[in-house]
């Protein structure tokens, strides 16, 4: 598993305004998509690729498309629909899919309770939208239904990281290369509420009000 913090003055300036308590909830959601951006620019480098022949208004040349089966954009919901918008501005050609995870309070294990996604991912390059990963539970669940669905590498685009849920997805991935989470921040860690410290709140609630 790689892990890849972006570093960059934007992206520390927008997460800091994201986690004050006093940013309300437009102002949540349209800085989330202007992370989100910047993040999947980065999140996309390994993107597959494939030489295209062309003719410019002056001249014959070679030039780069991406290649099909299209990249698969999966947000987890409630709060990966956050991030949606901010992904797709930057590939819009990518398809979309949605998964519901939910966590058994007796098994503690990750249940899924919806899922719009093809049966079939084979060689798909896919993107995990969820905005917190707190314990590793939601992302562990959700990279395994994509690789036995047959997806070829899956990359976890994150706002914040605890160190806890990373150990915890890693020693569930192991060394396999074919897994990438790219995030703003690795946090300090968990608290014994589950939140993420210093963290940002409950970001489905920050983005969307509490139901
Ligand atoms: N989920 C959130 O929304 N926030 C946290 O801090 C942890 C999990």
């Amino acid at each position: 598993m790689r892990v890849h913090v972006a570093d960059h003055p934007l992206v520390a300036h927008k997460l800091t305004v994201l986690r004050q308590a006093s940013t309300p909830s437009p102002v949540f959601r349209q800085l989330t998509e202007e992370l989100v951006t910047l993040l999947a620019y980065e999140a996309t480098r390994g993107i597959s690729v494939e030489e295209v022949d062309i003719v410019t208004p002056v001249a014959p040349t070679t030039g780069t498309h991406l290649t099909t089966p299209r990249p698969m954009v999966v947000p987890i919901l409630r709060a990966g629909l956050g991030m949606l918008e901010g992904m797709t501005r930057l590939l819009p050609t990518a398809e979309v899919g949605f998964l519901g995870l939910v966590r058994n309070e007796e098994t503690l294990e990750a249940v899924t309770y919806a899922n719009r996604l093809p049966d079939d991912l084979s060689g798909r390059q896919c993107y995990l939208l969820d905005p917190m990963l707190a314990t590793g539970g939601t992302l562990v669940a959700a990279i395994d239904y994509l690789f036995e669905r047959g997806a070829r590498n899956v990359t976890c685009i994150t706002l914040l990281c605890a160190p806890e849920g990373l150990d915890t997805v890693e020693k569930a991935v192991g060394d396999r290369a074919d897994v990438t989470i790219v995030t703003a921040s690795i946090d300090e860690r968990l608290n014994e509420r589950g939140y993420i410290v210093p963290g940002l709140g409950d970001a489905g609630d920050r983005l969307y009000g509490v139901v």
